[in-house]
């Protein structure tokens, strides 16, 4: 059985800033959300977090898909553990490692997991030409490892040393909570080191094993804004080399950002100063143009999105969007469509093959196939205290300028001629014109000119 305990109580001073660490995004999503999202593509079972500083911060966003426990005040990694009391008694592995250190791929945790099967903990370690202050790994003759010695505890031989503990542990859970009270605070810093575990463990025979880890920047920790940019540029740089050796063209991969969470089908095109949070989907031959912002949004395939902000919507194929459309909260628009400049929709769906290109806004309603939208038109949904439905049946057409006003439904092939303002149902078939009827005066314009100029003269 796998398990896993995520440490997530420090208190990130040196963020400067009123968010919780754990919590700073990278690629749109917190830093803790990318790790446990990735705990749960391995099938471990429990995930403790141990939280503390702007505990609710984060309680508040993982909610209950993780258990917590809870250490206040903080004296230290070893003593953060101790607070964990939902594994004991379990059986199985249990991997430890951080909140604030993002980039951890499922890959590396897959392969800690495995590699700890042969022996009773297993430490990500990492060479280091500059090991800064992290934790010294001490070998013994054979290459074993010894023990773990904090940068404020070494000696200046052991400060030479350039492996270095990432933070990162597999331990036999039944092991881990047999030894983990022997754990004392006699150090620099008076605090309980989780690290003290290696030499506990070597001391009652038990095999303590260090996995090397490839990259190092995969699991380097966020202390400060400056680690937690180089963060994301380097899961920005897995994250597009992916969708490149998977049929996808950027015209500048470092200019375009796709959350973790955003897939992508072959022979898409993505601009640069595009943007992919949240759960984003989009499907193949799609072109995505510059300044196009995409949350939670679900593209289908061969569609053209210039200049666009979409959220929480649909929008399936061969779909023209742009330049500077909005659509958003649970759009549906169906295939064929071609919404233009500057339209805003919002909770609206609209059938196939509808047109909607200039300066309108559409909300909270259902349209039909083959709508035509002349230039401006509003749907009138709000009238200061509750919003109102608008429905717009098959093959309708409403001409420019009109509004709309919900609730109301236009049947199928009905017109609404340029102007109006409607307020009644159009049944279908109908044509609903509501204007003042226009009257032409002879000769008026000519003297509205000319008194205009005489104006301009005097004046
Ligand atoms: C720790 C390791 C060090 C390693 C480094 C890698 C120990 C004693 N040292 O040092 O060997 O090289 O990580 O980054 O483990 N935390 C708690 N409660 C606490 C203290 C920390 O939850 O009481 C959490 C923090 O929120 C953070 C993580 O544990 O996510 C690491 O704590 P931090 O103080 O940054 O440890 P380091 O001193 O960097
Ligand atoms: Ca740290």
């Amino acid at each position: 059985m796998r398990n896993a305990i995520v440490l997530a109580a420090g208190k990130g001073t040196r963020m400067k800033s009123s968010l919780s660490k754990v919590m700073h995004p990278v690629l749109s999503k917190p830093m803790i959300g990318h790790v446990v999202t990735n705990l749960k593509k391995i099938d471990v079972e429990d995930i403790v977090v141990v939280v503390g500083h702007q505990a609710d911060q984060v309680q508040a966003y993982l909610k209950d898909s993780v258990q917590y426990a809870t250490q206040m005040p903080q004296l230290g990694t070893g003593h953060a553990v101790m607070q964990v009391q939902s594994l004991r008694g379990k059986e199985g592995e249990t991997l430890i490692l951080y909140g604030d250190c993002p980039c951890i791929s499922e890959q590396t945790m897959e392969k800690i997991f495995i590699h700890n099967s042969d022996c009773a903990m297993t430490v990500l370690t990492a060479e280091l030409d500059d090991p800064q202050k992290y934790g010294r790994v001490v070998r013994d003759e054979n290459g074993n490892i010894e023990k773990i010695v904090e940068f404020k505890d070494c000696t200046p031989r052991q400060l030479a040393i350039k492996e270095i503990n990432t933070g990162i542990y597999c331990v036999k859970t039944d092991l881990l909570f047999k030894h983990l009270d022997e754990i004392t605070n006699e150090n620099a810093q008076n605090e309980y080191y989780l690290t003290d575990l290696i030499e506990i463990f070597n001391s009652h025979g038990l095999s303590v094993q260090a996995l090397p880890v490839q990259d190092v920047d995969e699991v380097a920790g966020v202390n400060d804004r400056i680690d937690l940019l180089a963060a994301q540029r380097w899961m920005q740089k897995r994250i597009n080399r992916y969708w490149l050796t998977n049929g996808v063209t950027f015209i500048d991969p470092d200019l375009t950002f796709i959350s973790a969470d955003s897939e992508i089908g072959e022979d898409t095109i993505l601009y640069p100063n595009v943007y992919l949070e949240g759960k984003t989907t989009i499907g193949t031959g799609c072109t995505i143009l510059p300044q196009t912002f995409l949350v939670n949004a679900t593209i289908g395939n061969n569609t053209k999105i210039d200049a666009c902000r979409i959220t929480d919507s649909i929008v399936k194929d061969n779909v023209n969007l742009g330049p500077f459309a909005h659509l958003r909260m649970n759009c549906v628009v169906e295939d064929n469509n071609r919404i233009g400049n500057f339209v805003e929709m919002k909770n609206a769906t609209i059938g196939f093959d509808s047109r909607c290109a200039h300066l309108t806004y559409v909300g909270d309603a259902e349209v039909g196939a083959k709508v035509n939208f002349g230039c401006g038109v509003v749907t009138v949904n709000y009238d200061g205290k509750n919003k109102h439905k608008t429905i717009i049946k098959d093959g309708a057409f409403i001409g420019s300028n009109v509004n709309l006003i919900a609730p109301i439904t236009v049947g199928e092939n009905a017109v609404v001629a340029a102007g109006t303002t409607a307020n009644k149902d159009v049944g279908d078939g109908e044509m609903a014109i509501a204007r003042t009827r226009q009257e032409n005066k002879p000769g008026y314009g000519l003297k509205y000119k000319n008194k205009k100029k005489e104006g301009e003269h005097h004046g």
